[in-house]
């Protein structure tokens, strides 16, 4: 399963049809990046290089020049190289870059500075993502300054910088049937894992551990890295949004929140769930609990094609805040507490953001000024929760050090959405029903 020769022409033509004419677009490949000394992270290709061209290797760069008569598509790359071959694997080359990955043309990345001088010469508008690789930046602007010097020799420099990613970003955020396929998988292999997880979970069991039964379950099924670190978070832990130390030890009566999700094919899923450490929720978890389950439902019942980005969140806060009063941890009338966001103590996130090649995928949250109006094909999370610090002295104290998030992945459909995630279970019996089974096969083993 993964995406076509086919469809990746397919993008590039789409995205040549919008650039101005007489225009040229340069994309390039991402950095390796050291670890330690001389050892790097995995190599990640750039999401937008990927997703036009499938060339996962490093020191690649695209070129699209819509209307040029020797070729419309070129690739710059590494040459192939017998000896480095040998340490450090195949390389497609040049031949492999037309043969394989479409390229009308494609040169050595080493004659970059000769030749793509020559390509910009004469294009009114170069489209190029400035700011994100000050190194390629830098580049870019030599190449233009060598256009310029050449001026009184009859050299047309280009007029004008353009963003691509105004394009290709739009174009990134509908999902194709191909996409939403691999989204499909790679949030069943999370879903998996995630019920891997509250199997193996126990009193004394390290947070670290329940981190290596996730990426157990993602490496075994074919998405071999997370799509961001994995967060694991016992008892007051769960209150900290981005906590990825994952070193204490689970405690008897604490909740866990887990929010981990791999890469499958390049295209990422983002679970979180919060379940109790000893298979069983007290009466205050289950409370709090149950509230944010209620203000995911009502956030999911509002992403459909016609309503706008920002009514998910508006539902889940008015759920959360109504759950706020009723179980007293605020006092007073639910609209004013919503206008005066009197819930943010215990909810300070979004309510979700879109999905994609990147977890924190790309795509305007707003258009002209206005939230966007979901369409299908769009891939979004769904992830309210409540987190109530453990020094809150506003509070009563049972409830405090209670942090709780439930995230599901949903792409919008024809006349509503489809949860992708819907493999792991997130209501309090079917949490508890699954860890029993599970302590009850430990026991009798
Ligand atoms: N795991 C990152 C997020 O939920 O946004
Ligand atoms: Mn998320
Ligand atoms: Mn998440």
């Amino acid at each position: 399963m993964s995406i076509s020769k086919a469809e990746y022409a397919r993008r590039r033509k789409e995205l040549m049809a919008q650039m101005e004419p007489n225009s040229i677009a340069i994309v390039p490949s991402a950095k390796e990046k050291i670890r330690s000394r001389d050892t790097h992270y995995s190599y990640r290709q750039d999401s937008d290089v990927h997703y036009l061209s499938g060339f996962d290797e490093p020191e690649v760069v695209l070129v699209l020049i819509p209307g040029r008569a020797h070729g419309e598509f070129v690739i710059f790359c590494r040459e192939r190289d017998k000896a480095k071959e040998i340490w450090d694997g195949y390389r497609a080359g040049p031949e492999g870059a037309c043969k394989i990955h479409g390229a009308d043309d494609a040169f050595p990345i080493d004659d970059i500075d000769e030749i793509l001088p020559g390509l910009i010469e004469g294009r009114e508008r170069v489209y190029y993502a400035l700011g994100r690789d000050i190194e390629f930046d830098t580049q870019v602007m030599g190449w233009i300054n060598r256009i310029r010097a050449k001026v009184r020799s009859g050299a047309t420099p280009p007029g004008e910088f353009l963003d691509l990613n105004h394009f290709l970003h739009d174009m990134r955020l509908f999902k194709s049937a191909a996409e939403i396929r691999l989204m499909a998988k790679s949030a069943e292999i999370a879903a998996q894992a995630h019920c891997r997880a509250m199997r193996y979970c126990a009193p004394g069991v390290y947070e670290y551990q329940l981190e290596a039964e996730i990426q157990h379950e993602f490496a075994m099924n074919g998405a071999r890295f997370p799509a961001y670190n994995s967060i694991v978070g016992g008892g007051a832990n769960g209150c900290i949004l981005h906590y990825i130390d994952n070193n204490q030890v689970l405690r008897d009566g604490d909740l866990v929140l887990i929010d981990a999700g791999c890469e499958y094919e390049y295209y990422a899923s983002d679970i979180t769930r919060t379940f109790p450490v000893n298979g069983v929720f007290s009466r205050e978890q289950k409370a709090l609990y149950e509230v944010v389950l209620d203000a995911q439902a009502a956030a999911i019942a509002a992403v459909k094609p016609g309503n706008h980005w920002n009514e998910p969140h508006d539902a889940a806060v008015r759920v959360l805040t109504e759950g706020l009063v009723r179980h007293g941890l605020l006092q007073g009338e639910v609209e004013q507490l919503i206008a005066a966001e009197a819930y943010r103590p215990f909810y300070m996130h979004r309510t979700g953001h879109w999905l994609g090649m990147d977890v924190h995928d790309v795509g305007d949250y707003k258009v002209h000024g206005q939230w966007r109006v979901f369409e299908p094909g769009m891939v979004l999370t769904v992830e309210p929760g409540l987190y109530v610090a453990p020094d809150n002295e506003q509070v009563a104290k049972k409830w405090c050090g209670i942090g709780i998030r439930i995230e599901d992945d949903v792409v919008v459909t024809k006349d509503g959405c489809d949860v992708l995630t819907a493999g792991v279970p997130k209501t309090v019996a079917e949490i508890e029903a699954l860890m029993a089974t599970a302590r009850r096969g430990a026991k009798s083993a």
